[in-house]
């Protein structure tokens, strides 16, 4: 999938399933959205129903999937994941419909990238339970109408702006996940450390928590790293010099930025000189695609205060300047009142 490598690599993708929590308890955070979903569950359960569809939406390696996974297990039915790119025609779809089972979850991850015509053809599967396929062809082709099991559909997304409003209306369930505070990161990394067996010291947890802008993967991905220096120089313990030096080595600097972070900063001073730069000219310049910047490096850019979204295009901030020890551009001269 493009775009998404460089954030979800493969070894990511390994490290997730191994440290990815399987029961509700050892999710960590996201108070209120997993407390709604355990009255939800409890309630569709007592009714012996299907869950209502439900729509997840955030920023990469914020536990989406995992929520979708969790809920399968909660609600005791099985779990079948695919991908709105995946999903390119309504024949693929309609199959993978058809062969759901009463109670069954089916994830759709990147459902903003849907094709429209697959996702109106959802429409109907997610309101009546029904679907019409078009068999024979030529003269003798006829539509026929086929009643599906109760499913849930669980959609995550990475921009929940891209869905139109047809398609957000039919989720009963529409839950945001917000960064964690470096408080639950902790807890994550703690965890992890322990399931790593990597014995790690409170000062270096909350250093790598608080340099992992929020984002649980990120900080599993750092720990996982940081963890490799401490059992070649350290006798397997990551204490606070540890994790400094792990992160210095991955070039994570003191306020959570990356490489990448800063060459978009880099980009915007150079080429901007103060003045906003096209999303386009960031992403040529970077060498990375223009949805990556926009979902991954850009959300934490800007709470940071490190860059600002004009009509005309990005801009980097004092702060940026301040942070990347350059020196603002002179404010434009001011139209004289007299
Ligand atoms: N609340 C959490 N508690 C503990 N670990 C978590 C939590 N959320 C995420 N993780 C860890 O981070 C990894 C990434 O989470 P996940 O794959 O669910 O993110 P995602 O939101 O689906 O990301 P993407 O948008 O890239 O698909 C998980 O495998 C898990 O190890
Ligand atoms: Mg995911």
């Amino acid at each position: 999938m493009p775009g998404k490598n460089r954030y979800r690599d493969e070894e990511d993708v390994k490290l997730d399933a191994a440290l990815r929590p399987t029961k509700f308890d050892d999710f960590v955070g996201q108070r209120r959205v997993v407390e709604n979903l355990k009255v939800y569950i409890g309630a569709a359960r007592k009714r012996k129903e299907a869950l209502d569809h439900v729509l997840f939406s955030g920023q990469p390696g914020l536990g989406k999937t995992t929520l979708a996974a969790l809920v399968a297990n909660e609600m005791g039915g099985k779990f079948r994941a695919t991908s709105g790119p995946a999903l390119d025609r309504a024949g693929d779809l309609a199959g993978i419909l058809t062969n759901l089972e009463e109670g069954e979850v089916l994830f759709i991850d990147e459902i903003h990238r849907l094709p429209a015509p697959v996702a109106e053809y959802l429409y109907s599967a997610m309101e009546d339970y029904a679907i019409s396929i078009v068999i024979d062809q030529g003269p003798h082709a006829r539509s026929v109408n086929l009643t599906l099991p109760r499913f849930t559909l669980i959609g995550a997304t990475t921009r929940e702006g891209l869905l139109t409003g047809p398609f957000r209306s039919r989720f009963g369930v529409v839950e945001r996940l917000e960064p964690y505070p470096w408080e639950d990161l902790a807890k994550v990394i703690n965890r992890s450390a322990n399931l790593l067996g990597v014995k790690i010291e409170p000062e270096g947890t909350e250093r790598i928590a608080r340099r992992s802008r929020g984002t649980p993967r990120l900080a599993n991905r750092y720990l996982r790293r940081i963890r490799d220096l401490a059992q070649v120089e350290a006798g397997n313990v990551i204490s606070v010099a540890v994790a400094d030096k792990g992160l210095g080595m991955l070039g994570v600097d003191e306020r959570g930025l990356d490489a990448m972070d800063r060459k978009i900063l880099d980009t915007l001073m150079l080429h901007g000189a103060g003045g906003p730069v096209g999303l386009k000219t960031v992403a040529v310049a970077v060498g990375e695609e223009e949805d990556t910047i926009e979902d991954v490096y850009e959300p934490y850019l800007i709470q940071q205060g490190f860059l600002r979204k004009t009509p005309r295009g990005r801009m980097a901030t004092e702060l940026a300047y301040q942070h990347m020890g350059a020196r603002p551009p002179a404010a434009p001269a001011q139209p004289s009142l007299f």
